[in-house]
């Protein structure tokens, strides 16, 4: 099924060839492999930072102090465990000045995968068909639901790849593994911080999860793909990611989608309803049914704030196999419009008035930093010290 300079490998040919972690293999070029090294240890240091950085003495209340030192103490354990678990992956990076990471460990998943109840998280797994040899599930997150699937199917071939190899290299090899899930929202003080203990579920002989990058994996065809949580969190639009996707479908294939029933976007075009996203599988499929349900997204008990989503679940066939066009990487680009010259001006301006700041300022003393940068009059450099002020700290 992977596709390596046209030598196809079998998934142990796989494990030999690549590197694994805890029998997870990476299929990734060199190059995206180091790359997804410096993205993920560029995360883990910038955590680390930011925790060193939350100042909890300073607080007033003794239960507030309480609940940000158990979160501190408790988000290192987790950044301690993934620099464990992840070995010689991770890099240790020493600069001192480091710029945002853009990777999202989706580290909640694998609570909600394993370690929570399973009722929301399972509750659509039956409408997926069944009639296929092999099927390949996109961004797989923590690979629970591919992984009952192929519990379920055993004459069924079960690939599951995502790019985060944070929640995959977790899921082997661990025995009463301790895990933190900490929460920013807890409902009460001491559900900070939520002690689980993991053990790993058995190896299936027909479950296949890898690490990989939808973008520039290189595999065979399937005869079935299933998108679950997947196609909206991407960046492109959904008419490339589809288009991209079903490039690895078989003539004769099928594909699930399940997700949301509304594509949320800050910008309008982006955003999609029911009715747009089911047009969009008919324009690439003969043959589109679809159901919806109510679904808990995210259901703890401890998180104070609940939310409930429309989920729709798209079975689609007959595919017009013409339209499925691979994405070139060098398709990716800036693309430069009235949001992006707006966030300019904003970081430009951000940044002019940041770089006077490494400690607390009171209002005065900001409007004096806008009046020397910006040559604001006094009575101007007091009103936008005001604004700056509230939009930093809110
Ligand atoms: C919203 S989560 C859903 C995960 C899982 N399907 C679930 O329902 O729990 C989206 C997943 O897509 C993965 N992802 C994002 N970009 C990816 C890419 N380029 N290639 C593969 N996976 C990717 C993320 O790492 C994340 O696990």
């Amino acid at each position: 099924m992977f596709n390596y300079k046209n030598n196809i490998l079998t998934y142990s040919q796989l494990k030999e060839n690549f590197s694994t972690i805890n029998d997870i293999p990476f299929f990734l070029s060199e190059a995206d492999y180091n790359f997804l090294s410096f993205r993920v240890s560029l995360y883990i240091k910038n955590e680390e930072i930011k925790l060193k950085n939350i100042q909890s003495s300073s607080l007033e209340l003794k239960s507030s102090r309480k609940r940000i030192e158990l979160y501190k103490a408790s988000k290192l354990k987790v950044l301690n465990r993934l620099k464990g678990t992840l070995k010689n992956f991770f890099i240790e990076l020493n600069q001192e000045r480091l710029p945002q990471s853009d990777f999202n460990p989706y580290l909640e998943l694998f609570f909600k995968d394993w370690l929570w109840d399973q009722e929301d998280n399972l509750s659509y797994i039956d409408q997926i068909p069944t009639d296929s040899k092999n099927i390949l599930f996109l961004g797989c997150g923590a690979a629970r639901m591919a992984y009952e699937y192929a519990k379920k199917n055993p004459s069924i071939d079960v690939y599951a790849t995502d790019i985060n190899p944070i929640n995959l290299t977790l899921l082997f090899n661990q025995n009463k593994t301790k895990l933190f899930d900490v929460v920013k929202h807890p409902k009460e003080l001491d559900k900070t911080s939520n002690k689980f203990e993991f053990s790993s579920p058995d190896k299936l002989e027909n479950f296949y999860p890898f690490v990989s990058d939808f973008y520039t994996m290189d595999l065979q065809k399937f005869d079935h793909i299933v998108s679950n949580w997947f196609l909206d969190i991407l960046p492109n639009d959904i008419n490339t990611n589809l288009s991209h996707a079903l490039s690895f479908l078989n003539d004769g294939g099928q594909f699930t989608y399940i997700g949301l029933a509304n594509f949320y976007n800050k910008s309008l075009e982006e955003s999609f309803t029911q009715d747009e996203i089911i047009e969009t599988f008919q324009n690439y499929f003969a043959d589109t049914k679809y159901s919806t349900q109510n679904f808990n997204y995210l259901n703890t008990e401890y998180v104070s704030q609940k939310r409930q989503e429309q989920l729709l679940i798209i079975n689609a066939k007959e595919l017009k196999s013409q339209k499925a066009k691979r994405f070139q990487s060098s398709q990716i680009k800036l693309r430069f419009n009235q949001d992006v010259a707006n966030k300019k001006m904003e970081f430009q301006t951000y940044g002019n008035f940041l770089k006077h700041i490494d400690s607390d300022l009171s209002l005065e003393a900001c409007a004096s930093i806008l009046e020397k940068e910006f040559g604001f009059s006094n009575n101007e450099a007091i009103n936008y010290a005001k604004l700056m002020i509230s939009k930093i700290n809110s």
